[in-house]
């Protein structure tokens, strides 16, 4: 009797355990009910062991040191865990491990204002496959990039990691960016959903935007992004959205998200954890990152008092499992760690050599012979910042410095001044470890300048054939920067180029403004002191020799500008709105007590509407320094009579670019629509289209497509919650950028289109 009973337990052992599915590709919705409630639970929360200073998480990713995050295995259904990591510069992850002599770099590669100012999606695309491949081989399954926040204004402290202030731009930029990273088989998360403008009070500001302009500018590139590129996954942004967390919003992550665009992968949190997890679940954040046993444990009481339902849990859960079954990690892929970092270097060289925008080259003081004699001033010369700092700073194996790079070309430098600028750095880093001062990986760090004597400048300007002046600027996550001494010039940086420009202007020599900067600054006051300014933003690891194959020529710069420069700070009508001055950082969000709301600070209100960027610029007329999509290169281009052919869907417009001057070179051609009178108001011209040349030869032509869909013209009604495409007659026009129109032509709509769409998302009356 004894012996049958235990072999009928062993039997049923036995069949628990056949009982338990494996998870495949095939058999999710098998899987999903052969899980426990807490099991589900589980998978909805990540799990890494991050230490989070103020929601800032230095990661330390289960498997992948340095990586942000991962989400939960659960063994018994065959669920391994997967690895997140940043961002959007190159992978992100820890370059040395304990016992380990092995090294695990990764390429740090231009940022994305840069690979933005390219205005090539072909050439962002390679870039992102040479990036995905470090993903792959790291064994790291979803980067978490691109950064794609519009720049709302020039301040917000990360819109180096972001695209531009044109949704169209940004979202073409972001699709490209996602195509090349998924081509490896891992995926994206395209950050941060949405309208994180700002990062003072990252964590609770709440955005007050009309759904005119969250339509039209805020949300236009995710919807591109998501349409065009199926992300694997979103991130919800740490802010509100006309009263409600973003990661808590169903209409944004469910009814736009979902059910208007499409997305079929998942939403995770941005990193932190807020008090509404059910709340979180329940209107489409699948997975909350980087998870903690709290939000496990709500999620259950959630679904055991009937906060969230079954439905909505198994909706979550199953969200995950289709999305782990497209990870390396589920498919068992052997990576390498050994990905071709060399091979990478060379594209990211590359690309910023591309993407570089020329300000200005007057008498055509560039390209240099590249034998010269070089003054080369400014502590940024060698304190070279090829990204910004906080999540998106790549641990890279090397960064090359101005200095190094001018060399490296054949350029012959001042020594008096290198040996001054180095002497600088070694004292600040001896004053440093003096003082026990220690940075950690979001604090800005970036040397002052430093006073040259106007008396030594004359000197160098009789002993030098050439100045170079290397300005720079550090952004990072974490906070925004500030109008003082950072968007405007400091009064060093100022008498440093008056007082070389003075000298070697008067001995007939040239001066060379390179722009490491960041973010936008104030140009206007002083550019025209200089002969040439060249804008390599922060172009990564490798851009400083892309700088100076701008300079001899090797390269031609083709980049352009993938947003305006104004005048002063306060012409960006959200300059009104926006925290120049408040210097409280995004990790200070919190307060000590209960205090009034303050403005911009605890909401902002998004009061310039639509009027954003080149839009607000172009229509009013107000002078800017540089206008939005522009840059000059070394040789000239016509554009022949375009012709504009209505199909069945909107227009496909084609234009025959020509090189006219005497080097090969590439024309980015921008397509702008102006829209008829009647109906909503309009920005004067808005881009639809834009597509670059190949390298043309002097006098070789190409002819470019552009398409452009009846979609694409419509505005959003906020009275219809629509948008509408009304009937009449556009122009089409073909710019150089926003200020140069070089042609046009008509196109006519024949009926007023209109796409109907919820009404969700409005801010309170
Ligand atoms: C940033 C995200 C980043 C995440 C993980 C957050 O603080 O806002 O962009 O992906 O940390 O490191």
């Amino acid at each position: 009797m004894k012996r049958i009973l235990l072999t009928l337990a062993a039997l049923g052992m036995a069949f628990v355990a056949v009982a338990q599915p494996q998870l495949r590709e095939d058999n999710i919705d098998e899987v999903l009910k052969a899980m426990t409630l807490q099991e589900k639970a589980t998978l909805l929360v990540g799990g890494a062991r991050a230490a989070i200073v103020n929601g800032v998480t230095s990661g330390v990713s289960a498997n992948v040191p340095g990586a942000a995050g991962n989400t939960r295995a659960i063994e018994r259904l065959g669920i391994p865990m997967t690895v997140l990591a940043d961002g959007p510069a190159g992978l992100r992850i820890q370059p040395t491990r304990q016992g380990d002599p092995r090294t695990y770099y990764c390429t740090g590669f231009p940022v994305g204002t840069l690979l933005a100012s390219s205005w090539d999606l072909d050439l962002v695309q390679e870039v992102t496959t040479a990036m995905g491949n470090e993903v792959l081989e790291y064994g790291v399954d979803v980067l978490l990039a691109p950064g794609m926040n519009i720049h709302r204004n020039p301040l917000c402290g990360r819109n180096f990691e972001y695209f531009s202030e044109d949704p169209l731009l940004s979202g073409k930029m972001a699709a490209a960016y996602v195509k090349g990273i998924q081509s490896n088989g891992v995926g994206t998360s395209i950050k941060h959903y949405a309208a994180n403008n700002q990062e003072t009070n990252r964590n609770e500001d709440d955005a007050i935007i009309s759904q005119r302009a969250l339509r039209e500018i805020y949300l236009k590139n995710f919807e591109i992004a998501v349409k065009e590129a199926d992300p694997w996954t979103v991130m919800s942004s740490y802010n509100k959205l006309n009263g409600d967390y973003t990661q808590q919003s169903e209409g944004l992550l469910t009814t736009v998200l979902r059910d208007e665009w499409g997305f079929k992968g998942i939403v995770m949190t941005d990193w932190g954890n807020k008090a509404g997890t059910v709340k979180s679940a329940k209107a489409g954040n699948d997975l909350m990152e980087p998870g903690n046993q709290n939000e496990i444990e709500r999620i259950i009481a959630g679904v055991e008092d009937g906060t969230i339902s079954q439905e909505e849990l198994d909706r979550n859960v199953r969200n995950m499992l289709t999305y782990i079954v497209r990870t390396p990690h589920f498919k068992g892929y052997k990576f390498s760690n050994k990905p071709d970092l060399k091979a990478h270097a060379a594209v990211a060289r590359k690309a910023a050599g591309e993407a570089i925008v020329l300000l200005r080259n007057e008498k055509d003081a560039l390209p240099l012979k590249g034998d010269e004699k070089v003054a080369l001033y400014g502590i940024s010369s060698i304190d070279f910042v090829a990204g910004g700092t906080g999540s998106g700073d790549v641990n890279k194996a090397y960064v090359v410095n101005m200095e190094e790079a001018m060399r490296n070309a054949g350029f012959t430098l001042d020594k008096g001044l290198t040996d001054f600028y180095s002497a600088y750095q070694a004292y600040d880093k001896a004053q440093n470890a003096l003082s026990g001062t220690t940075f950690s990986w979001f604090m800005r760090r970036k040397l002052a300048e430093v006073a040259i004597p106007a008396a030594a400048i004359g000197n160098e300007a009789k002993a030098n054939d050439v100045a170079v002046i290397v300005l720079g600027r550090n952004a990072g996550e974490g906070a925004d920067r500030k109008m003082m001494d950072d968007f405007e010039l400091t009064a060093i940086e100022r008498e440093l180029l008056q007082n070389v420009s003075a000298s070697f202007h008067a001995a007939g020599k040239k001066v060379v403004v390179v722009l490491n900067v960041g973010g936008v600054i104030e140009t206007n006051s002083w550019k025209n002191l200089v002969d040439a300014i060249v804008l390599p933003w922060s172009p990564g690891q490798e851009g400083a020799n892309a700088v100076a194959d701008v300079l001899t020529g090797k390269v031609n710069p083709s980049g352009k500008l993938p947003m305006t420069f104004p005048v002063n700070f306060m012409d960006h009508p959200s300059s009104a709105n926006f925290p120049y001055n408040y210097q409280q950082s995004a990790m200070r969000g919190f307060s000590w007590g209960p205090r009034q709301p303050q403005k911009d600070v605890d909401y902002t209100k998004y009061e310039e509407g639509i009027w954003v960027g080149y839009r607000h610029f172009v229509t009013r007329d107000v002078a800017v320094s540089y206008p939005f999509g522009f840059g000059l290169g070394y040789t000239t281009f016509a554009y022949s009579k375009p012709t504009v052919k209505a199909g069945t869907d909107g227009f496909e417009a084609t234009v025959t670019v020509k090189n006219t001057g005497s080097v090969a070179g590439k024309e980015v051609v921008e397509l702008y629509v102006s829209a008829p009178a009647g109906g909503l108001e309009k920005p004067t011209r808005e881009l639809k289209a834009f597509g670059k040349t190949k390298e043309l030869q002097p006098g070789e032509s190409q002819t470019l497509v552009l398409k452009v869909s009846a979609y694409q013209l419509a505005s959003f009604n906020e009275a219809t919650s629509a948008w509408e495409a009304a009937a009449g007659k556009y122009d089409v026009q073909f710019g150089a950028s926003v200020d140069d129109i070089r042609c046009s032509a008509p196109f006519t709509l024949k009926k007023a289109q209109s796409w109907p769409v919820h009404n969700v998302l409005a801010p309170a009356e």
